[in-house]
């Protein structure tokens, strides 16, 4: 008879502990004593030199986060009003996100949470334990956890994978943020949500998602997907896309509340429902991208609802058009897809995300973090620092980093459900005759004088998200740029 494995369990006392002090928001964290691991917006060279898995490079990442539950829990999109809300940190690694969900949200929000943080690596989690033993958020009276058992002063250590834990119960809201691609897990984490859940993926396979790395995008995805400027909007609607086939074979429709390409990741937000009827018409949100598309494919595009109308005939960068158009033989280099095409985030989410806000729960407050401030202006004392400013500059680095998580993210929500973006590097080339690209600040307002809704967009490159049709965009575009005659003279 063939003998299982024991379950690994955790172990108190984390090898490697205490590597290096590093603050990420407003909480105390320490990781591995491994070159890249307490730097800003660096990431470990290797996962295997590390006893616990810590990317600050994903820093923005988790403060939007903790924005997004909070705006969650003040207006009570799942729960019932105040609530307790069951929330899993699936791949929590060091649990920085669920210790800056405790300690970074007001206290009526944080003492709704009933946190499960799960992690394969025992030894990851022996680190989350001892961080959060370390650096305790502070005792909470009536918090939901105190009546709950296996809850240590609010959060719940599970070891095991995944995949096996989540369809234990019906969680409320899930973060999933992998090594890599989120495909191996979705499956399993759709059905372990509740009827309506917050599901919030992370994907770092970026080359798979944008196109670059074609044998990837097919085998994993099943796209395939053209590597132009449009690749950051194309990576968000492949993943969601995806996603939202995944929830229908499990009677379960999504809809986007925000998406974001950051550098080297691509992170979603997704609202999912049960709803075996909604679930049937998934294929009216997904289709494909065709690039430089002929006058017809416009013309089903614009009935469809996916392109302004106003053609003038004249060559175009791509149009969206719905699935059961899929272009004959899938030209490689015309065509993306199948993606998402509906809305990729919602305005009032994306409205909220404000550098006041980020600043108010993510940033430090010499008033309400004194003690945190010390620790850290200790540290830096015992390296040796003899700067009579450091308190004024962890100030200033934090307040920076909590800006720069949000930054364009509240300026881009009045567009960001249209489902056009114009790279504005892609435009001399289709349009001709102009000598280099307009900016995308004074194209947006220029259009925005015009009527129409405009906004520089938030992709890895300049952009402009609008409604405009595009022989508005020619005729503005053509008075902002300079012509090629104009150069010569
Ligand atoms: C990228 S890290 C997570 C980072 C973390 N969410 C954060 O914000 O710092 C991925 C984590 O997933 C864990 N992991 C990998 N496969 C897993 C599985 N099947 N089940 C549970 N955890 C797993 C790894 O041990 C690792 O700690």
């Amino acid at each position: 008879m063939k003998l299982r494995k024991p379950p690994p369990t955790i172990v108190e006392e984390p090898t490697g502990w205490p590597g290096r002090l590093w603050v990420e928001g407003r909480t105390l964290t320490h990781v591995s004593d491994v070159e890249g691991q307490a730097e800003l917006k660096r990431g470990p060279g290797s996962k295997t030199d590390l006893e616990v898995f810590h990317n600050p490079a994903m820093s923005g990442n988790r403060t939007r986060s903790v924005l997004l539950l909070e705006q969650c829990l003040r207006e009570d999109w799942l729960t019932k009003e105040g609530a307790p809300l069951r929330i899993l940190d699936g791949l929590a690694a060091s649990a920085i996100r669920s210790r800056r969900w405790l300690n970074e949200l007001p206290v009526e929000c944080s003492s709704r949470l009933l946190t499960t943080i799960c992690d394969i690596n025992p030894t990851s989690l022996s680190w989350a334990r001892k961080n959060h033993q370390t650096y305790p958020q502070g005792t909470i009276e009536n918090a939901a956890w105190n009546v709950e058992e296996d809850y240590e002063n609010g959060l719940k250590f599970v070891n095991g994978d995944l995949r096996k834990k989540v369809l234990e119960h019906g969680w409320q809201w899930i973060d999933l943020d992998p090594f890599g691609s989120p495909v191996p897990f979705v499956d399993a984490v759709i059905q372990g949500l509740s009827r309506r859940a917050v599901l919030e993926v992370t994907a770092t396979d970026t080359a798979a998602l944008c196109g670059s790395s074609a044998s990837s995008s097919r085998r994993r995805y099943g796209v395939r997907a053209v590597v132009d400027d449009l690749r950051h909007d194309t990576a968000i609607r492949v993943l969601i896309g995806h996603i939202a086939s995944i929830a229908a074979k499990h009677d379960r429709i999504i809809e986007p509340l925000m998406s974001v390409f950051d550098d080297h990741h691509v992170r979603i937000s997704l609202l999912v429902t049960k709803s075996k009827e909604k679930a049937s018409d998934v294929f009216s949100t997904i289709g494909w991208r065709i690039h430089k598309p002929t006058e017809e494919e416009i013309q089903i595009s614009i009935s469809a609802g996916l392109h302004p109308a106003g053609s003038d005939g004249s060559p175009q960068i791509s149009a969206l058009v719905p699935y059961d158009n899929q272009p004959f033989g899938l030209i490689k280099g015309r065509v993306s897809g199948p993606l998402w095409t509906g809305p990729i985030g919602k305005g009032e989410i994306l409205a909220n995300m404000t550098e006041e806000r980020a600043q108010e729960y993510c940033a430090l407050s010499e008033m309400d973090d004194s003690e945190t401030i010390s620790i850290l202006e200790k540290v830096k004392q015992n390296s040796g620092s003899s700067d009579e400013k450091i308190v004024e500059k962890i100030l200033q680095t934090s307040s920076r980093q909590a800006i720069r998580a949000v930054a364009g993210l509240a300026e881009v929500s009045p567009v960001i459900h249209l489902p056009n973006t114009y790279p504005v590097d892609m435009l001399p080339a289709i349009i001709g005759n102009i000598a280099g690209p307009p900016s995308p600040s004074k194209l947006a307002k220029m259009l925005r004088d015009d009527g129409w809704l405009a906004e520089r967009d938030i992709l890895m490159v300049p952009a402009v998200r609008t409604n405009a049709p595009w022989s508005v965009i020619v005729e503005a575009i053509k008075s902002l740029s300079p012509k090629f005659s104009d150069c010569e003279e």
